[in-house]
């Protein structure tokens, strides 16, 4: 399992690299995997709004491209006063890879400022298990 020192360094790392002309919010995200692999993502915004995406998709992507999975813990950082905790439809992709108690680190340039589970963000939420019976 990847250090929680190492997966902040990567989200903050990659959120410099983030695409963010139109909302000037970069947002980084790292993810572990429980085999101590690390995946990373930024936001990528489009002149056609809604077509940007979100920190934690593009981690996830890599993730999933690199057969790796599922989540063992991550790291989201964003500027400014707010806890950038991640979106409904980030948390929701998480959800598809992680487990009610996998942490969601919320971190500002200074550090990780606080922790969450998925559960306490997503609770009661949908997921493969609710499927469990018509598509398997
Ligand atoms: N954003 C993320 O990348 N992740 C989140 O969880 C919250 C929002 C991005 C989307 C958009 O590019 C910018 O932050 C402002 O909403």
């Amino acid at each position: 399992m990847a250090d929680l020192d190492v997966l902040f360094d990567a989200a903050r790392r990659v959120q410099a690299k983030a695409y963010a002309p139109y909302s000037r919010f970069k947002v980084g995200a790292a993810l572990a995997t429980a085999d101590g692999d690390v995946f990373i993502g930024c936001n990528v915004e489009n002149a056609a709004y809604p077509v940007g995406t979100c920190a934690e998709a593009g981690a996830i992507a890599a993730m999933i491209a690199a057969g790796a999975g599922p989540i063992a813990s991550i790291v989201v950082i964003g500027d400014g006063e707010a806890l950038v905790t991640p979106c409904g439809a980030c948390r929701q992709r998480i959800r598809e890879f992680a487990t009610a108690g996998t942490p969601i680190h919320v971190a500002g340039p200074e550090g990780i400022r606080r922790s969450f589970t998925l559960d306490e963000l997503l609770p009661h939420s949908f997921g493969p298990d609710n499927l469990a019976d018509t598509t398997r």
